[in-house]
């Protein structure tokens, strides 16, 4: 994907059928940021920045013709980035070829220090369903070339889609190997279901420790974490090969948050932690290829969004971490008052399943969707971070996505870093009910280490849990085709994360047929 800081474009057939887009900043960006304007013309403020690009390129949030361009300049990373203290801008090209000799559009952004001179550039009026390339350039400066891809035109006969869904990528646990074998499959996207960084604080027992000098806690902190991360060559290169579609779990901020609920009340204040839950979302904002209706507002930020596939895929993104009741002793899972979701983004997402869809609609969500027993017997031991802790949303999402006919509903799950496949079922208690609808589980990149193929315990989770079809705890990650008669999920692992470049192999592959909910061994 990269390519030589020296390859030049032709510039007269750049000028000809470059494409301005984007209005004011795109016009400036013609003129005084232009990619072809002498080093010495150009704005001058920028000129002087050695290396801003150490946290490489990414792109995101497709739609049809659009697409979100990211980078952030960091010559610095782990010192809050190394930039001053005034806005610099970025100049940015998207071409149809890895050369650049047919830029069809261009413009520029201001990167600004409230905002860590992170850059998100919302690039419309391309073709829809089409593979681009771009870069940035600041000064002399030329970013890694990234390549992304718009989403087809709405409604749209799509022959397949091509996803990888991924989670869980602590940085001392290991190697980001299952990513550099990512970049390599042939994907129209990748949805990061969270766990994109984790808060914990640096161990020198570590394989490769976390830097700074304790957990994160402000603005600054949550940046040198994320460019700690991004400056990781595998992870890299998975964001230069294919748009991303992220959404956060706990670990972005703090260990099984809540709503504004800490992991531990009796050792930070709520204001505390509302102060630190706000600069963890702008530093994850400022990292990722995120659309401006996801900016932070103090506490908030809108992360819930669907995302839609030609008439093959809906993607619906959700959060369940920031609306959420806190977790509850398990007496309390059946409680009505609780919520994962919250009323306002249920009921976004039951408007959004009824009625004309898709004919696959993905719940691309955190934490584990069906029902898990980990007690033998009578017993009943089930995870209090996890669906099964908030009963009344879990059974009437289920519930609905049956009464409206949802078509083909896929629930996506990352979190606790191993494979499974469940058949979501109309009662979970009653193996004879209806299957309604499908959960994968994707394993973590490399969280809890090398892994294995399965824990002794996994026998009883099966045993108990006879809608579970699949567990496997290696790493790697869950690479989908979808077409319009199945979808095809593989199992991609890798045996090794304490060690670099393992290779990758599929450990199991599983098919859901349209119409038909629970997947089926390939
Ligand atoms: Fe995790």
């Amino acid at each position: 994907m990269s390519q030589p800081r020296d390859a030049q474009t032709d510039p007269s057939s750049a000028l000809t059928r470059r494409t301005l887009l984007g209005g004011g900043a795109a016009a400036v960006g013609a003129t005084a940021f232009g990619f072809f304007t002498p080093a010495s013309a150009a704005a001058r403020p920028a000129g002087r920045i050695r290396d801003p690009f150490t946290l490489g390129v990414a792109s995101g949030d497709p739609t049809p013709g659009g697409v979100v361009l990211w980078t952030r300049l960091a010559p610095d990373p782990l010192a809050g980035g190394g930039m001053p203290a005034r806005p610099v801008p970025v100049a940015w090209q998207v071409a149809t070829d890895e050369r650049f000799r047919d830029v069809v559009a261009s413009g520029a952004e201001v990167s600004r220090p409230e905002l860590g001179h992170s850059v998100h550039a919302e690039v419309d009026g391309l073709r829809p369903g089409r593979e681009y390339f771009y870069r940035f350039r600041v000064g002399a400066e030329l970013s890694p070339v990234g390549r992304t891809r718009t989403a087809p035109a709405p409604g749209a006969a799509l022959a397949s889609f091509a996803f990888a869904f991924t989670s869980c990528q602590s940085y001392p646990a290991g190697y980001f190997t299952a990513h550099r074998h990512l970049a390599e499959e042939d994907l129209d996207l990748v949805v990061q279901l969270g766990d994109y960084i984790y808060e914990g604080r640096p161990d020198p027992r570590d394989l490769r420790p976390h830097e700074g000098n304790g957990e994160p806690i402000t603005l600054v902190e949550y940046r040198n974490r994320h460019a700690q991360y991004r400056g990781d060559p595998d992870l890299q290169a998975a964001h230069a090969a294919f748009p991303w579609a992220v959404v956060l779990d706990d670990h972005e901020i703090d260990n099984n948050w809540a709503d504004e609920v800490p992991q531990d009340p009796a050792r930070q204040s709520r204001e505390a932690f509302l102060a630190r839950r706000a600069a963890a979302f702008q530093a994850y904002y400022e990292h990722m290829p995120l659309r401006r209706t996801s900016l932070p507002r103090g506490i908030d930020m809108q992360l819930y969004r669907r995302l839609t596939f030609g008439d093959l895929v809906d993607l619906h993104l959700l959060d369940t971490r920031q609306y959420r009741s806190d977790q509850a002793p398990q007496s309390q899972r059946l409680d009505p008052t609780r919520t994962i979701l919250g009323d306002q983004q249920e009921s976004w997402l039951q408007a959004a399943v009824a009625g004309r869809t898709a004919r696959w609609n993905v719940l691309a969500q955190q934490v584990f969707f069906s029902q898990r027993d980990f007690a033998s017997g009578d017993a009943l031991s089930l995870s209090n971070d996890a669906w099964d802790n908030y009963v009344a949303d879990r059974d009437g999402l289920r519930d609905h996505l049956v009464a409206v006919g949802t078509s083909n509903p896929v629930v996506l799950t990352g979190d606790v870093h191993a494979s499974y496949v469940c058949d979501v079922k109309a009662d979970f208690d009653d193996p004879d009910s209806a299957t309604v609808a499908t959960e994968l589980v994707g394993t973590s990149v490399t969280s809890g280490g090398d892994g294995r193929d399965q824990n002794p315990s996994d026998a009883v989770q099966l045993a108990e849990n006879p809608h579970i079809k699949f567990i496997n705890r290696n790493r790697g990650y869950v690479r989908n085709v979808v077409t319009a008669s199945g979808w095809t999920a593989d199992y991609r692992v890798v045996d090794v994360v304490t060690a670099p470049g393992a290779p990758v192999r599929t450990r199991a592959s599983f098919v859901i047929e349209d119409g038909v909910p629970g997947a089926q061994p390939a």
